[in-house]
């Protein structure tokens, strides 16, 4: 699956809720088809920052730029439809609904007329996915979280987006499920999707990024190719418990 590919760049973002801001002047940019993974503690205003790049809030200043286009009052079905898909925190999925009917409100909720049929997209799609190829007619409630989190993914990849938003794809998840999933999201990745992700669990989500940014109370503390940011002697102290 390779699609154009689009950048997104965030550009002194200030954001949060009923005036409060809860990002201080952020900016950052994922170049196309690289991964950029940001990290941080909790209530680092990850998910603020997250709902800032696909169009859920509206930054109180700075702009918010999607390939060459500035998208910044536009809101998130307007950006999904340019090709920016999202994949939120929590209830990323219709749980009481089968596995191929989450595809299938993935697909439509965005797919316009000249794109590829829905079923070149779910054989593409469930090639990134096999785990879930079983698991079709599966009521998607059912599956193990891992699974749910790659029906969420795998949603949200059917209208062939250029960039994926994800929200701590590893949340609840088992170690080793955190790793199996971070798996998935490297073959994603080499599939040519730009993707931009938070996770808290800094060393996986490090692991598999081109970039790494550090968000320290709605600031950014550090921005750097991730294996830098990995090797970043305060970074290992402050939360990768290491010397
Ligand atoms: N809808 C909201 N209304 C008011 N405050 C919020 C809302 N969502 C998040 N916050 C606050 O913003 C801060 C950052 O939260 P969040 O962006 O969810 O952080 P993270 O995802 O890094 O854990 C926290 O202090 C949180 O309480
Ligand atoms: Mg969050």
């Amino acid at each position: 699956m390779t699609t154009s590919a689009t950048g997104l760049e965030l550009r002194d973002v200030v954001a949060g809720y009923g005036g409060h801001p809860i990002l201080h002047g952020v900016s950052f940019s994922v170049r196309a088809g690289e991964t950029l993974v940001v990290v941080g503690p909790n209530g680092s205003g990850k998910s603020t920052l997250m709902k800032t790049a696909v169009g859920l809030l509206r930054p109180i200043s700075g702009q918010v730029l999607f390939g060459e286009a500035n998208v910044t009052t536009l809101g998130a079905p307007a950006r999904a439809a340019r090709g920016l898909a999202n994949v939120p925190q929590e209830a990323n999925i219709f749980r009481n609904m089968t596995v191929l009917e989450n595809l299938q409100v993935g697909y439509e909720f965005v797919a316009s007329h000249s794109a590829p049929s829905f079923g070149k997209r779910l054989d593409a799609v469930l090639d990134l996915f096999p785990e879930i190829r079983a698991k079709l007619r599966s009521t998607a409630g059912y599956l193990s979280g891992g699974q749910r989190q790659m029906v969420a993914m795998a949603a949200a990849l059917m209208p062939e987006p250029s960039v994926l938003a994800l929200d701590e794809p590893s949340a609840g998840l088992s170690p080793r499920n955190a790793e199996i999933l971070f798996e998935v999201i490297g073959r994603v990745a080499a599939s040519g999707v730009t993707l931009l992700i938070v996770e808290q669990n800094t060393r996986l989500g490090l692991g598999a990024a081109d970039h790494g940014v550090v968000l320290v109370g709605g600031r950014i503390r550090l921005a750097a190719p991730a294996a830098e940011v990995l090797a970043d002697p305060d970074i290992r102290r402050l939360y990768l418990g290491g010397a």
